[in-house]
């Protein structure tokens, strides 16, 4: 297909699933626009001035909450928040109960994040409103993974051959999922690496390989990825690894790495436990693009918002 024929008919953001590599592309293109606004001394655009958008948050957030909302006014939309704890779901209103009550309110875009894999999807069928997944369980983050791509493109602008490393709790991560799914789709060679506990029973379907050595993963990769140790969501973690510093010993990036691997750029999606997956000296080193990752999350969830909102290229 010809960069002309192309055409963005997404309605919804649910996952990187159901975007191709055009899509995607094309999202990190539009961000690009949207990145250099943020730039500006007055870092506002009103493309967003007629839509009313709901932020539903059913799980703790502080970058994808934070940077959807700043991404929403920053666009001119009018922006209401809905938070689970203080809402009439503790009175024991249904899911559907309550989207279809907010929808009422005459809104046109959804952000949703839930501990259950699916509610995005289950939202389609409750609203007309375009839906965007901020995090559904252990599921997808699509957002996260494309402000991921978006970051590595600033270092490496073409990802196709490009190896990329996702390091630590692979199998509770559902940016990991995002990211294997968008970065494959791009021709970037995946590799993830963790503790054999660490890892989904179904790693062989991800179509990316797998590493238990930190050491030759460095050596290899051109961006390390670690992921955050998901301590809520693996119960009992001594049946996983012995301790936290035991894993920080075999899985974190330390400053004797970044010595001995001088290449490699490190990232982390947040919130990050300082001392597990990265030695906090890593973490604040020239090395690590994180605080990069964090702005460009504003410029990515801008350009989602935009083309959902049914935009054409800016
Ligand atoms: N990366 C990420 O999703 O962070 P938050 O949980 O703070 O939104």
């Amino acid at each position: 297909m010809s960069a002309s024929e192309y055409q963005f008919n997404q309605k919804h953001l649910l996952g990187l699933t159901d975007y191709s590599k055009e899509d995607i592309l094309y999202v990190l293109d539009q961000a690009k626009y949207f990145r250099e606004i943020l730039d500006r001394p007055v870092p506002k655009v009103p493309t967003l001035r007629d839509k009313t958008i709901v932020n539903l948050f059913y799980e703790n957030s502080t970058r994808t909450r934070l940077s959807f909302e700043l991404a929403q006014k920053r666009m001119g939309a009018d922006v209401v928040n809905f938070s689970a704890s203080t809402s009439s779901t503790k009175k024991g209103e249904s899911l559907k109960d309550t989207i279809q009550n907010i929808s009422s309110m005459k809104i046109d875009m959804v952000v949703v994040r839930h501990e259950s894999p699916g509610v995005p999807h289950f939202l389609t069928k409750c609203v007309d409103a375009a839906i965007l997944n901020a995090g559904d369980g252990a599921h997808e983050h699509p957002t996260q993974a494309l402000l991921d791509m978006f970051t590595m493109q600033q270092i490496h602008p073409d990802l196709s051959g490009k190896k990329i490393a996702i390091i630590g709790d692979i199998s509770h991560s559902r940016v990991v999922r995002s990211n294997i799914i968008g970065l494959t789709k791009l021709g970037a060679k995946v590799v993830i690496c963790g503790p054999k506990t660490l890892m989904p029973v179904f790693v062989s379907d991800l179509g990316v390989s797998v590493s238990h050595n930190l050491e030759e993963t460095l050596a290899w990769c051109d961006i390390a990825m670690a992921l955050r140790i998901q301590l809520e969501r693996q119960g009992n973690t001594t049946e996983l690894f012995p301790t936290l510093r035991e894993y920080h010993e075999r899985f974190g990036i330390k400053l004797k790495h970044l010595e001995a691997y001088p290449d490699f750029k490190i990232m982390h999606p947040g919130p990050i436990n300082r001392g597990v997956e990265l030695e906090s000296e890593v973490a604040d080193s020239d090395r690590a693009v994180i605080l990069n990752q964090v702005t460009n999350g504003v410029a990515v969830r801008m350009a989602a918002l935009y083309l959902l909102s049914g935009g054409n290229r800016v």
